[in-house]
């Protein structure tokens, strides 16, 4: 590995490593100051963390553009046909707060479960 590849590689880390985890962290507490009802059952229950976590992912899907990927063979989806070579950008919120007949419409009710719950906040690759 050259030099500047190296130099580049640990610019990438430092950009996807810390501007993330930093951002996630400060907007998780301020969702949590928001919601002391939750927070005092995470307190009561710290086996909750686990889904708290994949909960407050999923809540905040601090990742809204950028997800981008190329079709290597043509795909149908609901109907719509993507050719192969065609580039699509996904929408992570659409997959995060879709909306679900049994527990509602959750786009902004953060509600800590003790189950992980499926988020696509950190793509197919990350982190
Ligand atoms: C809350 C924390 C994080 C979130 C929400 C997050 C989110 C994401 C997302 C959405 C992607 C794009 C994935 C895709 O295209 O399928 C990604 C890629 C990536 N993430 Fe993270 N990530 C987080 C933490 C981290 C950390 C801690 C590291 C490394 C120390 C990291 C390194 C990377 C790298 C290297 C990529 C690939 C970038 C590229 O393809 O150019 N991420 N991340």
């Amino acid at each position: 590995m050259t030099a500047q590849e190296t130099a580049s590689l640990g610019f990438l880390l430092l950009v996807t490593g810390h501007e993330s985890t930093a951002n996630m962290t400060a907007i998780s507490v301020l969702a949590l100051l928001r919601r002391p009802d939750q927070t005092a059952r995470l307190r009561a229950d710290p086996g909750l963390i686990r889904g708290a976590v994949e909960e407050l992912l999923r809540h905040l899907t601090i990742i809204h553009l950028g997800l981008g990927r190329a079709a290597t063979e043509p795909v149908t989806l609901a109907g719509v046909t993507i050719p192969a070579g065609d580039l699509i950008r996904l929408w992570p919120p659409g997959l995060n707060w879709s909306f679900s007949p049994d527990e509602g419409l959750e786009v902004m009710r953060l509600s800590l479960k003790a189950a992980a719950v499926a988020v696509s906040t950190l793509g197919a690759m990350g982190p």
